[in-house]
């Protein structure tokens, strides 16, 4: 029997059949949602609200989510079996923070495409001039061409019947130096391109049209393998050893990024066959992953992945709907964990023809650092953790409805919630911020450790400290308590948090040091990324995830790798600029130097 469910805030409706799990009914349909331990149950970041759907709780669902969470319809999707019709309401993705993260940085660039369309007006043919359909087409383009035009066989199978209808004149789209479409004679349909950043988390998608150079529309949305793992390596870890996981890893993100480009498409209000070139960038792994490539040895040493080099491709071939005879443009990679998205920031923030040092951080859960001087340009990858997505953190979260973002210990202590609404849990920013503000207080001391009122050294830190317990083994800082629901910092947190603003500090200092300079020398800072773009700067500072430059050097540059992305489409110098920063880049691997040990270990100690 098959039951009708509809899914909110979409408002899309599935026939699912009875018994179906609603986990894997979701996901099946297309339906990102977040569930990074695949189903066990372990999570707890699968909480959906239902109204009708399903009325036995499981064990684990009565053990794990509060007596008030279940009478209000939350349940967990992976342990609810659909038993009848009903509403699902899916927790609202803020991906409008993604959305307006990126415009384009710094001054306007020219617009010269890689996808253009050129006027043609032939002569007819007659007995004195029997040229062939193509070959007079073919001829005429490559006047104005450096190089020999060429055409695909679909192309040649309808070029005599639309020459005759438009009396041999029209336009011809070009895709680089092949006649990929035919428009008749100043047909107002123009040319599209798309930008994708392919994020670990969230795709983000840019589109433009290629005649004027102007962005129409921009969206974004959770990345779909997220149901697979909240990190890179639990994906590599899914895909191991199977063709076929590899295979539903790239259907999944390709058809999310279908999805993505129908509603730009759709914003715009023109038509996805008019887009007929996409450029791509994104780390190393989602690269892969978008090509159906074995990324295993992304994560085994000596991580060495299929291929750095960018790559152009049919659309066709990845499935990917843009103009069946479209064009892909994956940019370069630098390393394993070094990608397009960190070329694509050099790019972007013109960080190869700098004349003084500069560093540009992007901050997720594998952090990028670039530091860039007059002579070279070093990258840096590090393992973070998903600290600062809310990964691994007690009552961690994404920054949507709910999350704690933001948190101010004195006068009296107080936070934020994302819309406003109960708070239900803690996004990487409010982590941030209350580490950091504990810190100040004199709450959680320099190695991490937090304390209780009686330790403390000051009348501000111990009221506030009043607030730490002694759980079993650790402590945990209460931030909020009813009835019904709490939320709690632990040590444990503490430690996470340390451990990545541990590893990104640990990256600035090596950097610096393999450059030969001092921190004082560099410049300005750049933060790049969806979540470098909320934190605060001085709090950054305070913490010591950043080195103690002053506030006004330290710059947000929102998506850059969005920016790259974009700028790559628009122009082809842009382009070929990317591939010489790929080959000019000097990745250094921190896990191979002798001083990372003794590096990471000082660099874990707050505000050091
Ligand atoms: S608890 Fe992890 S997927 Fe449900």
């Amino acid at each position: 029997m098959k039951i009708r469910i509809r899914v909110l805030p979409t408002g899309r409706d599935l026939e699912l059949k009875a018994g179906a799990n609603l986990r894997t009914s979701l996901i099946e349909a297309g339906i990102a949602l977040d569930s990074p331990c695949g189903g066990q149950g372990t999570c707890l970041k699968c909480k959906v609200q239902v109204s009708g759907i399903s009325h036995k709780f499981t064990e684990l669902e009565e053990e794990k989510l509060t007596a008030e969470e279940l009478h209000n319809g939350w349940r967990l999707a992976c342990q609810t079996t659909v038993e009848e019709a009903g509403e699902v309401c899916l927790p609202e993705m803020e991906v409008s923070r993604a959305k307006a993260s990126f415009s384009l940085l710094g001054e306007e660039i020219s617009v010269q495409p890689n996808a253009c369309r050129k006027h043609f007006e032939l002569s007819e043919p007659v007995i004195g001039d029997q040229r062939a359909d193509w070959d007079r087409l073919a001829e005429y383009l490559e006047i104005s061409e450096p190089a020999p035009v060429e055409a695909e066989l679909p192309l040649l199978r309808e070029i005599s019947e639309r020459l005759r209808e438009w009396n041999f004149r029209g336009e011809a789209v070009m895709v680089g130096d092949t006649v990929t479409a035919l428009d008749p004679p100043e047909s107002a349909e123009g040319v599209l391109g798309l930008a994708l950043d392919i994020g670990t988390t969230t795709l983000a998608a840019g589109l433009v049209d290629l005649e004027t150079g102007k962005v129409v529309a921009i969206d974004a949305e959770l990345n779909p393998q997220i149901a697979f793992g909240a990190d890179v390596i639990s994906r590599i870890v899914y895909t191991r050893d199977s063709r076929e996981k590899r295979e539903e890893l790239q259907r999944e993100l390709i058809k999310g990024l279908n999805r993505l480009l129908l509603r730009v498409c759709r914003l715009a209000g023109r038509e996805r066959e008019r887009i007929f070139e996409a450029t791509v960038v994104g780390n190393t792994t989602m690269l892969h992953s978008l090509l159906g490539l074995d990324a295993l040895h992304i994560a085994l040493a000596p991580y060495v992945g299929v291929l750095n080099q960018s790559l152009s491709i049919p659309a066709g071939e990845l499935g990917l709907q843009i103009h069946p005879r479209g064009r892909v443009h994956i940019l370069p990679a630098i390393a394993s964990f070094v990608g397009a998205d960190t070329v694509a920031v050099i790019l972007a923030a013109r960080l190869y023809q700098t004349s003084v040092p500069k560093l540009a951080v992007d901050i997720g859960t594998n952090g990028e650092v670039v530091l860039a001087t007059r002579d070279k340009i070093l990258t840096a990858s590090t393992a973070a953790g998903p600290a600062f997505e809310g990964g691994r953190i007690k009552f961690g979260m994404r920054a949507i409805k709910g999350a704690i973002s933001s948190f101010q210990a004195t006068p009296s202590f107080s936070y934020t919630v994302i819309g406003s609404s109960m708070p239900r849990g803690i996004c990487g920013s409010g982590l941030m911020e209350l580490v950091a503000e504990l810190f100040r207080a004199g709450v959680i001391d320099r190695k991490g450790r937090m304390l209780l009122s009686s330790e403390t050294g000051s009348s501000l830190a111990a009221g506030l400290a009043q607030r730490v317990r002694v759980q079993g083994e650790g402590r945990e800082f209460v931030i909020f308590k009813d009835k019904e629901t709490e939320i709690t910092l632990t040590q444990q947190d503490v430690r996470e948090l340390q451990l990545a603003k541990g590893a990104i500090r640990a990256g600035i200092e090596l950097l610096v040091k393999e450059a030969n300079i001092k921190t004082t020398d560099i410049q300005e800072v750049l933060l790049a990324g969806v979540f470098g773009n909320y934190i605060n700067r001085e709090k950054a500072v305070m913490l010591g995830l950043l080195p103690q430059f002053p506030l006004e050097k330290i710059h947000f540059i929102g998506n850059g790798a969005m920016d790259g992305a974009l700028r790559a489409l628009i122009n082809l110098e842009e382009r070929r600029r990317a591939d010489e920063i790929s080959g000019r880049v000097h990745h250094v691997e921190l896990s191979g130097r002798p001083d990372f040990e003794e590096t990471f270990l000082r660099c874990l100690e707050l505000g050091a």
